[in-house]
């Protein structure tokens, strides 16, 4: 099987995984030194991708790379340690791309006015160790809640080895701007801690953002909303936290220093805008494009709104339990997409030459109609006159009338001219 980099951190059920994992962890070897070599004996083996379960598989683990999956019975390579888990189901790490180290279970204000930073710290390395013990691997942990930069030390402490846990990519504090995202209840005139850095205007947010990446944030996370609520739970307030530009310069000052976003989004609102980015990663420039899948016709209600009104042919091949109970204005998704920003530059640039080639076409058509109408209605008429006028002006009478039918300048000149060409011919006559 191929050397996969798939990240170290199989775990099996329990503390002997911990003891293999820790003993992984310490510090990184020099980069002289030959990676360490060792395998995994494995009472059975989750293939994740396929669903399987492989009996007795050996894992080849160089450095902190996985280099492949041996079958049961295959040769263990020269100079491996052999870590023993037959006992045990081993699985690749889980990954939470969602959590909150810094946040215990309980009162928010408790945490945030009681507690000290160095104690919420300890509490960080204590959840760190336990998601581990859990199976996490790598987290995303998304805002410290106040506990301002903790997380970028605990993600380097894990790094180095001075305490267990998974890979860590942090957000630091996350954004919000005034008003949204506060403790409540305090008198005004007392400063508390806020769990977010506030920054209004795009200056004030590119200069968080600034901030923030200086101090170790892997990510941006910003709140698209707030919401407050009634003391019995129901939402009492809910809006958008940020303008568009405000928006667009987070965005936008994250991408320049190649760090994602994250946004935190409980409602519609917040959700029901477009978002579009285009961000630099290490695959090249991307387009990203963001909006939101709304019912905006009575037509999708006809299959959307219960199982028993959609057609049957509908329920019988995708069931009765999604894509029902929507309503008419009701936002149920959104499209999300991502494509290398070389495809619509590559679909403006072709409709541009289009647009450009039509714009040619139609000119030289306007050229040619303009030439031929000249030629029959004005050129061809006044050659005619010309002519005529040119052989009365030497003497020769026998010339053929010419008028131009119409009520054009060109019709009224011929006929002028034919009545001077007559009167013409009369003064002759009068004085033969
Ligand atoms: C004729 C029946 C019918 C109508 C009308 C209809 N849908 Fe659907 N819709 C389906 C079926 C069947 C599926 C599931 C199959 C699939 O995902 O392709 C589906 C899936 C979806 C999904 C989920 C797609 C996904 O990738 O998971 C969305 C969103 C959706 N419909 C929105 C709409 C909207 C908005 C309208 C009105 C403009 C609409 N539908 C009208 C039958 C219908």
């Amino acid at each position: 099987m191929k050397a996969q980099r798939l990240l170290l951190g199989w775990v099996a059920a329990g503390l002997v995984a911990w003891a293999a994992v820790a003993a992984e962890n310490p510090p990184a070897p020099k980069q002289d030194a030959p990676p360490k070599l060792s395998v995994l004996r494995c009472g059975r083996l989750l293939d994740v991708r396929t669903g399987s379960l492989k009996e007795g598989a050996l894992v080849v683990v160089r450095g902190d790379r996985i280099e492949g999956v041996l079958d049961r019975g295959a040769k263990i390579p020269e100079g491996a340690a052999v870590i023993d888990l037959s006992a045990y189901t081993v699985l690749p790490g889980l990954v939470d791309a969602h959590t909150h180290t810094f946040l215990q279970p309980g009162d928010y204000d408790v945490q945030l006015l009681k507690q000290s930073l160095p104690r919420r710290t300890l509490q960080a390395a204590a959840q760190a160790r336990a998601l581990l013990l859990a199976g996490f691997t790598t987290i995303r942990d998304l805002e410290t809640e106040g506990a301002m930069y903790g997380d970028a030390d605990l993600r380097d402490a894990i790094a180095d080895g001075i305490v267990p846990g998974p890979r860590m990519q942090v957000a630091t504090r996350a954004i919000s701007t005034t008003g949204n995202y506060a403790l409540l209840g305090y008198a005004h005139e007392v400063t508390v801690p806020k769990g977010v850095q506030i920054a209004d205007g795009p200056w004030e947010i590119r200069k968080a953002v600034r901030e923030q990446i200086q101090n170790g944030a892997d990510w941006l996370k910003f709140y698209g909303d707030y919401r407050t609520f009634t003391p019995t739970g129901e939402i009492l307030d809910l809006r958008v936290t940020m303008t568009q530009e405000e928006m667009d310069a987070l965005v936008d000052e994250a991408g320049r220093r190649h760090r994602p976003v994250s946004a935190h989004c409980y409602s519609d609102d917040a959700a029901r805008q477009e978002i579009i980015t285009e961000r630099d990663t290490p695959n090249g420039r991307l387009l990203h494009l963001a909006r939101p899948i709304t019912v905006r016709t009575e037509a999708c209600l006809t299959c959307h709104s219960t199982a028993e009104n959609a057609p049957p042919a509908l329920t019988r091949t995708y069931g009765t339990v999604n894509g029902f109970g929507w309503h008419l204005n009701e936002t149920i998704g959104a499209q999300i997409l991502s494509v290398p920003m070389a495809l619509p530059l590559k679909v403006a640039r072709d409709a541009f030459v289009t647009s450009l080639i039509i714009l040619v076409l139609i000119f030289t058509l306007v050229v040619v109609v303009v030439n031929l109408l000249m030629h029959f209605l004005v050129v061809t008429p006044i050659k005619r006159v010309s002519a005529l006028a040119d052989a009365v002006s030497l003497g020769q009478e026998d010339v053929e009338p010419y008028i131009k039918p119409g009520k054009d300048e060109v019709s009224s000149l011929s006929i002028s001219f034919n009545r001077m060409r007559e009167s013409l011919k009369h003064a002759m006559e009068m004085i033969k």
